[in-house]
């Protein structure tokens, strides 16, 4: 029998997905160490009961000090930590898998490139739909020929008022940012080698606005023109009523040439009915969640492929470059809100200084 070589692997910021990451670092037996930084020491406590880690600390430039460790997931919010904390870890030469969003700005997006490239590391960001079997499948339809070429596409995604305020109460990022930006990263990865070059995009203002946060948009509805002369359309909001801890719906469409694929993935195929709870959706959160002996939802199996990239040396499923395009959309569509008129792509420098971070 050969032997597969492991490696030690760190996370930065263990809340709900880097607790997923965590599990499914811990099953993963090409991980021969983990090691964790969070700074809630009940949470760190949790994480050293469940899976024992090597090292636990409060402190991630322990992680980054630490030689044996080659791979660091950063799992942190809030975002604006992503931008320093991924700097730092490819700088002290660590494989970094990082969650969306890639950073807060183009400019910072450019700088971890960069480096990863410099230190030839495996770079890749959270877009954990990729690994959503649903998603997989209309993208093997496109590449298999059997839809044809593609003509149009259109995703409607909408998470829990819960998450909303979770989200929109510790970054100033949009909907666009934070929801949509899933959607333009599928969608744009299956229409490949054809490249953005318009967006234009609206906002609804009223859930948030009744409770006090004028601010905060309720969704985002996206229009993305392609070179190849085709467009697509994207919806993301967060206002759903609560139906499961931390609940996602997306509904999805790809129209091509020759076929069309109708995909549902709003969780009404399972439905829990308690005296308790009422009606629940479980297992329809985006990253998805153990359930016993198997992992429901696309997080664990990205967790292992990044894993495996960096063992294996093979390549990462989302690069830094792809991550970048979608920001550079995503950042458009706010854009395109706050003029009420298209942006065109790529953004100029113009733009790019006229981007409030
Ligand atoms: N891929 C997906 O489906 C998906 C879903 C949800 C969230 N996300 C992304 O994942 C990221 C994490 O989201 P979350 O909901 O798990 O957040 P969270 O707030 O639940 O967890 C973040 C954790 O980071 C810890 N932290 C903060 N500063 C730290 C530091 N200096 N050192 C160590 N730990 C630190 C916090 O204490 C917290 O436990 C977000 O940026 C979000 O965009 C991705």
């Amino acid at each position: 029998m050969s032997v597969v070589e492991q490696i030690e692997v760190g996370i930065i910021g263990t809340g709900w997905c880097g607790g997923i990451r965590a599990e499914a670092l811990h099953r993963n037996p090409i991980v021969g160490k983990l090691h964790i930084a969070e700074i809630r020491t009940d949470r760190l406590q949790e994480m050293v009961d469940w899976y024992s880690p090597a090292t636990a600390t409060e402190d991630y430039n322990d992680l980054l000090a630490n030689s044996d460790i080659s791979a660091i997931f950063i799992s942190a919010t809030p975002e604006h930590l992503h931008f320093p904390m991924a700097k730092e870890s490819l700088e002290a030469g660590k494989h970094v898998f990082l969650e969306k969003p890639i950073a807060i700005s183009l400019a910072e997006a450019d700088e971890l490139l960069a480096i990863s490239e410099k230190n030839n590391l495996k770079f890749s960001i959270g877009y954990s739909q990729r690994f959503n079997p649903k998603y997989a499948y209309v993208r093997e339809s496109l590449l298999n020929g059997s839809l044809g070429e593609p003509v149009t596409a259109l995703h409607s995604r909408h998470i829990s008022r819960g998450l909303g305020e979770k989200i929109s109460g510790r970054t100033k990022l949009s909907p666009a940012a934070m929801e949509a930006t899933h959607d333009l990263d599928f969608v744009l990865w299956c229409l490949e080698p054809a490249k953005p070059v318009k967006v234009y995009a609206q906002n609804s203002y009223k859930y948030w606005k009744d409770k006090g946060s004028p601010q905060i948009p309720d969704c985002t509805w996206i229009i993305v023109t392609m070179d190849s002369g085709i467009c697509f359309t994207i919806g993301a909001g967060w206002v759903l009523p609560k139906s499961y801890p931390n609940y996602s719906s997306t509904s999805m469409e790809m129209i091509g040439t020759n076929g069309a694929l109708v995909i549902d993935d709003t969780h009404r195929d399972v439905i829990l009915h308690t005296e308790n709870d009422g009606i629940q959706f479980p297992m329809s959160t985006m990253p998805g969640e153990y359930v016993g002996h198997v992992y429901a939802g696309p997080m664990a199996p990205e967790t292992d492929y990044f894993v495996e990239a960096c063992v294996f040396d093979k390549p990462v499923m989302v690069t830094g470059e792809q991550a970048r395009k979608v920001m550079e959309v995503y950042i458009a569509a706010d854009m395109s809100v706050e003029r009420d008129q298209p942006v065109s792509l790529p953004l100029n420098s113009n733009d790019i200084s006229s981007i409030r971070v």
